[in-house]
């Protein structure tokens, strides 16, 4: 096991989820259906035809799953609330089924000793907005604060740690421009537009959470990627500065009050639908940073592709997941220390890390995955390392805390520390599981916080 002595002696230990990829019971209780049902049910968009629809059943299954995570002996929990259960119309009425579902789960784990963090949109935008015009149409980002706020007045007695929203890359890039994710664009106005409605909502989201709950600490939860060139050519270091525009400057420039960057709107060549005091909207301060880390980008110039016009090679002789990332811990010191040096972060909480491996279960029931402690341990220790170096980091959240649907790649792709066998529900705690749980046993003396 790495030295992790550097960490903070409160740093927090914790397991992540969404509610898409684990909750299944998606037309119980006044659920109505998200984009991502919308997506998953159109021919051809998920591997093997897979949808969200029964998931891990984790919503009749909340208890089994915090004994999971107290076997794991985690201090946090950051899941995420499904919009759709809580205001089923998108805007208008609450739905207290809804509310209650999620009352029963910040219940159970405060009973468990275990910390929850609550993500309100993790990418589940209720399809009838998306009728409406979805995150290219400003209402939506009203929308999104009226569900913030009544999200926030219910459980806010409860849940102290808030992100607004995840990875608004991958709802604005990926959904709106590639298209492999919902609502399945490829579009890059409405995606820049998408972009900036989820800045919007983000920023109108925190006032009407701490509206709601004075003592609330408030986060957003961006990917970011090191970017390197693929070369030394002047072409290949020209797209290098355009992938981190794309891929990192854009989502971190505007929520610290510095606008969007030139170089990319000239990029993207596309008017933001910008109104007197959004900017300041936007760049709301905030307590806290999510990062999730998963790959470093090494790009080529590629003047006939998509914006940015910069294409992602591989790394020769690298080791790759399951995924077809690269693994390189590295690029999460760097990261977290580049939010320290150019953002001047305070506080950053790693919300996302992890790797998918296919495992199996052997015949004496148990999952062997030594790929996925040795990837631990390695993304571990380069936390340990930015510390060392000054970076603020407070926690970090594996993902995930179980196998779950991997959004287009269905549930082929395993990035749990809980194996799920979707046949049966019946969920196995991996070698990289018990292995985290010493980690953190270690990390807080040997005690441990739970069985
Ligand atoms: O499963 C996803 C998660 O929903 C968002 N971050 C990346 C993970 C792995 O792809």
């Amino acid at each position: 096991m790495n030295d992790l002595n550097a960490l903070p002696a409160d740093f927090t230990w914790g397991v992540a989820t969404a509610a898409y990829q684990i909750e299944g019971a998606v037309a119980e209780d006044g659920r109505t259906p998200s984009i991502w049902d919308t997506f998953s049910h159109t021919p051809g968009t998920i591997d093997n035809g897979d949808t969200g629809d029964v998931a891990c059943d984790h919503y009749h299954r909340v208890p089994e799953d915090i004994g999971l995570m107290k076997q794991l002996g985690v201090d946090a929990y950051r899941f995420s609330i499904a919009w759709p259960r809580i205001v089923p119309g998108g805007d208008g009425p609450v739905n207290e089924k809804g509310l209650a579902f999620y009352d029963r789960l910040v219940d159970g784990l405060l009973e468990a000793g275990i910390t929850p963090f609550a993500t309100l949109y993790h990418w589940d935008l209720p399809q009838i907005l998306q009728d409406r015009g979805g995150w290219p149409s400003r209402d939506t980002a009203e929308h999104f604060a009226a569900y913030a706020s009544a999200v926030a007045e219910r459980l806010g007695d409860r849940v102290k740690d808030w992100a607004t929203l995840n990875e608004p890359l991958c709802s604005s890039w990926i959904g709106h421009l590639e298209g492999s994710m919902a609502p399945g664009l490829k579009d890059l106005t409405a995606a820049v537009r998408a972009s900036y409605h989820l800045h919007l909502g983000h920023g109108l989201a925190v006032q009407a959470i701490r509206a709601a709950s004075s003592d609330a600490r408030v986060g957003i939860v961006n990917n970011l990627s090191p970017i390197e060139p693929a070369s030394d050519s002047d072409a290949d270091r020209a797209a290098a500065v355009r992938a981190d525009g794309h891929t990192n400057r854009w989502w971190l420039d505007p929520i610290h009050g510095r606008g969007y960057p030139q170089d990319m709107l000239d990029v993207y060549g596309v008017d933001l639908p910008q109104r007197p005091g959004d900017l300041e909207t936007i760049a709301t301060p905030l307590d806290w940073l999510g990062l999730n880390y998963y790959f470093r980008q090494i790009v080529q110039d590629d003047p006939t592709g998509p914006a940015p016009f910069a294409r992602q090679v591989g790394v020769e002789g690298a080791r790759h997941t399951h995924m077809g990332w690269e693994v390189h811990a590295d690029g999460l010191e760097q990261l977290l220390l580049r939010l320290k040096d150019e953002y001047g972060a305070r506080r950053i909480f790693v919300t996302e890390n992890g790797s998918a491996f296919p495992d199996t279960v052997r015949a004496d029931g148990t999952v062997d995955d030594p790929e996925r402690s040795r990837y631990l341990d390695e993304h571990l220790a380069a936390c340990a390392r930015a510390v060392e170096k000054g970076a603020p980091l407070a926690g970090y959240f594996a993902w995930s805390l179980m196998d779950n649907f991997e959004w287009a790649y269905g549930y082929d792709k395993r990035f749990g520390l809980v194996h799920v066998d979707y046949e049966t529900q019946r969920r196995t705690i991996k070698g990289s599981g018990h292995h985290y749980a010493d980690i953190i046993r270690a990390a807080n003396g040997g005690t441990g916080r739970a069985a």
